[in-house]
């Protein structure tokens, strides 16, 4: 990576004031960030992503009481708000100031506080919340190191804020609270958490309530996205793996018995947070491996599960 381009919290922050790009580390995923509250700045980060318009971005903000200027807080708000900073980011209908260009022109806002000190000193230090996608060209696999955001977005951006590899390697957990709670995208904070604090029932938002919640469709919850270069087909449960040497092959926690292509092995010890947190840097380590095709497995549905299987399935372009 050019070091000239790794930027320091106070070089981001001003890039970012001056109506910039910058790479921004969370716990999930890198973000592509720029200040909330400049259109045009808004406005770049759709071309430089090659994003459709029609899909939201998220606000990030540096604590509650900065999110409930952008967003009106409910009772379920301000309660699900205790898990911040964390993986969770709540739709909410918006307050004025918040651009179209960030919602689409939806009524409700997209607002997160990220569980990263860089990503909280840079907001802080520019002074103002900042709109961020995952910083990959759209529909291709999410970033969890510097080093990703350049191969994607060089050329594009001003600078990167390197803070290493993402602890929590899939992106928030998109809840709408109300009037019922209900997951648009599973994520980095699982179901079971949220009914617990919550102390009822969460739903996972079905196809249909997705595209109510959303009038256009919303590519980050399509199928085929998450996608690596090469084609990816689901193992079927208890079938066997493939063994021919171009077929790169990913597993949970058992690599296969057989010999065959490049393998990746989620989590050895079978803990899904693990696995989430190297998923992306697999599939793209596959996907860069020279085989022609990949083949993953599902992980155990509980946790993380969902969330991981989610972007799983979307690689393969299932929804
Ligand atoms: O972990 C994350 O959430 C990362 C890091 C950078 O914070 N960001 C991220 O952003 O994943 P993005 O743009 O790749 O995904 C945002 C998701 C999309 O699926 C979008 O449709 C949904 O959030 N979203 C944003 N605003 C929304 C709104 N007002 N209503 C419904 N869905 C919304
Ligand atoms: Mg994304």
């Amino acid at each position: 990576m050019p070091a000239a381009n790794s930027f320091d919290i106070a070089e981001a922050a001003a890039a970012l004031l001056r109506g910039e790009l910058v790479g921004m580390p969370t716990e999930t995923v890198y973000g592509l960030a720029a200040n909330a509250m400049d259109a045009t700045a808004v406005l770049r980060i759709f071309s430089a992503k090659g994003r459709p318009h029609f899909d939201p971005l998220i606000v990030h903000v540096a604590d509650a009481d900065q999110a409930w200027t952008v967003a009106e807080p409910s009772a379920r708000a301000r309660r699900l708000a205790t898990l911040w900073p964390g993986p969770l980011t709540l739709i909410l209908p918006r307050k004025a100031g918040i651009d179209d260009l960030i919602t689409s022109g939806l009524d409700t806002v997209g607002v997160r506080v990220p569980d990263h000190p860089i990503a909280l000193a840079l907001i802080r230090a520019a002074g103002v919340p900042l709109a961020a996608p995952s910083a990959n060209r759209f529909g291709r696999i999410s970033p969890t190191c510097a080093a990703h955001v350049w191969e994607q977005l060089d050329g594009t951006i001003a600078g990167v804020v390197d803070g290493g590899p993402c602890r929590v390697g899939i992106e928030s957990t998109v809840l709408r609270p109300d009037p019922l709670p209900v997951i648009l995208r599973p994520g980095g904070i699982s179901r079971e958490e949220l009914e617990a604090i919550l102390g009822e029932p969460v739903t996972m938002a079905d196809h249909q309530v997705r595209t109510e919640s959303l009038p256009q469709q919303a590519p980050g919850m399509l199928a085929s996205h998450y996608a690596p270069r090469i084609p990816l087909r689901l193992r079927d449960a208890d079938a066997d793996w493939p063994s021919a040497t171009d077929v790169a092959r990913l597993a949970f926690s058992v690599a296969p018995a057989q010999p065959g292509g490049p393998t990746e092995v989620l989590s050895a010890r079978g803990d899904l947070a693990e696995a989430a947190m190297h998923l992306f840097a697999a599939l793209r380590r596959l996907d860069a491996s020279g085989a022609q095709r990949m083949v993953a497995e599902l992980v155990p549905d509980l946790g993380l599960g969902p969330a991981i299987n989610d972007r799983l399935r979307r690689a393969a372009g299932l929804g």
